[in-house]
């Protein structure tokens, strides 16, 4: 209530905005093209294609090992991104922040090297909104050392069971719940700081998983209390190939490595070795040095616009989907109409199915993603097998989502 009195919807110039992307300005046939795939990957601003190439043509080197001038100013591109992103998230220090592929591979990091501490019986609790990014690296780790997954539920709207959670963490002694900051299907996010402080009580670590959240939400880790948490580049407006692990120093600094290879060392001698400090211990190989500038691009122009009005806009373009997809008969939005929603908004359509939609959608310029969008667990719940999926982005146009619900009514008539 007290945003929307705030809101002036004069404040973010989406023209001027959208002038900043150069493939918003293409055609797709005789339509204009309707990006609206953003949980999948955002668009790119000029400002971060131009910062990658000039750190191609001006400072390319492989950083933290060559001694000439072009390779310190690679190695410090590459810190000040590191920092950079630090202080985006409120970490405590840069070196809490651990460059890998992708949030995937962020959440692999936490299974792999910190879960080498669990026993058979260990539990990791999970609920039942996550990505399969967040299920199969433990599903992998009950295989090979016998924990255990104990599974928060969720209603008919997909809001968490906190009956199922409290009681989980109450009667089992749980290592770590790992938890989708903002869900990639029903673009709702659970109240993640009264669900951590309930985990901090009973001494288990909570891991965010915060691919969805991260272009939506401003992160202040230290004030959620989070232990780990990961997201992507490529999702904040930053190139794909890079993503984020953060974690708490004392937490990360007890971790052994994942990859063996050069730069990850302190020593190496013919029959064993020893790891460097972190975060360089997680960093084993030629690191993303472009893509890390990307990000830091990326960051420095989304930041530029207060979160306020990112969120303001995001949710209106959010509501007016939810208005004019809800006149469309026979469709229904995952999670009903009720919630509040950032990021993405998935439906299902009596008589057809997602993926004709989404091509169909397509030849009209339109772009949004159909399947399980890699949540099955959360789609069994829904008894849908799969769904259609728009997602926005701070480009988007109410415009753009009229032309959704128009091609939509346009495309049925066949298909009833
Ligand atoms: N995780 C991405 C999505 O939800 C790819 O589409």
């Amino acid at each position: 209530m007290f945003q929307m009195l705030c809101y002036s919807p004069l404040a973010l110039d989406i023209p001027s905005i959208r002038r900043q992307f150069p493939i918003l300005s293409q055609r797709i046939g005789a339509y204009p093209l309707v990006y609206l795939d953003n949980a999948a990957t955002t668009q790119k601003p000029k400002t971060v294609l131009d910062a990658m190439t000039h750190f191609y043509e001006t400072s390319n080197a492989n950083p933290h090992r060559g001694l000439y001038p072009l390779a310190d100013r690679a190695t410090q591109a590459y810190e000040d991104a590191r920092s950079r992103v630090a202080t985006f998230i409120h970490a405590t220090r840069p070196e809490e922040i651990v460059f890998t592929k992708s949030t995937t591979e962020s959440i692999n990091i936490i299974a792999k090297c910190w879960g080498r501490t669990l026993r058979a019986g260990d539990v990791i609790a999970l609920s039942v909104l996550e990505h399969h990014s967040n299920i199969v690296p433990w599903l992998q780790l009950k295989e090979e050392r016998g924990i255990d997954i104990a599974w928060i539920d969720a209603d008919g709207t997909g809001r968490l069971n906190m009956e199922t959670l409290e009681k989980i963490l109450g009667e089992k002694h749980v290592k770590l719940l790992s938890l989708s900051a903002l869900s990639n299907v029903l673009g709702t996010a659970p109240p993640l700081q009264d669900i951590i402080a309930m985990a901090h009580r009973a001494q288990c670590l909570v891991l965010l998983d915060a691919a969805q959240a991260v272009a939506h939400h401003p992160i202040d880790v230290r004030e959620l209390d989070a232990d780990f948490l990961a997201f992507s580049s490529h999702k904040l407006y930053g190139p794909t190939g890079i993503g984020v692990l953060w974690g708490r120093e004392r937490l990360l600094d007890a971790m052994p490595p994942m990859l063996g290879g050069g730069m990850m060392i302190d020593e190496v001698d013919c029959d064993h070795f020893t790891f460097a400090e972190i975060p360089q211990r997680f960093e084993g190989g030629t690191p993303p040095v472009a893509d890390a500038v990307g990000l830091h691009a990326a960051i420095d122009w989304l930041t530029q616009f207060p979160w306020q009005e990112i969120e303001m806009h995001e949710r209106s373009l959010l509501t007016t989907a939810q208005n004019e997809l809800s006149k469309i008969e026979g469709l229904s939005i995952l999670g009903g109409t009720s919630q509040e929603r950032s990021g993405s908004l998935s439906f299902t359509l009596d008589g057809i199915h997602p993926h004709d939609l989404a091509e169909l959608l397509g030849q009209r310029g339109i772009c949004v993603r159909a399947g399980h969008h890699c949540a099955q667990p959360l789609h069994r719940h829904f008894a849908a097998p799969a769904s259609t999926r728009l997602s926005v982005a701070l480009y988007n146009t109410e415009e753009e989502i009229f032309a959704l619900a128009a091609a939509i009514q346009e495309i049925l008539p066949p298909f009833r």
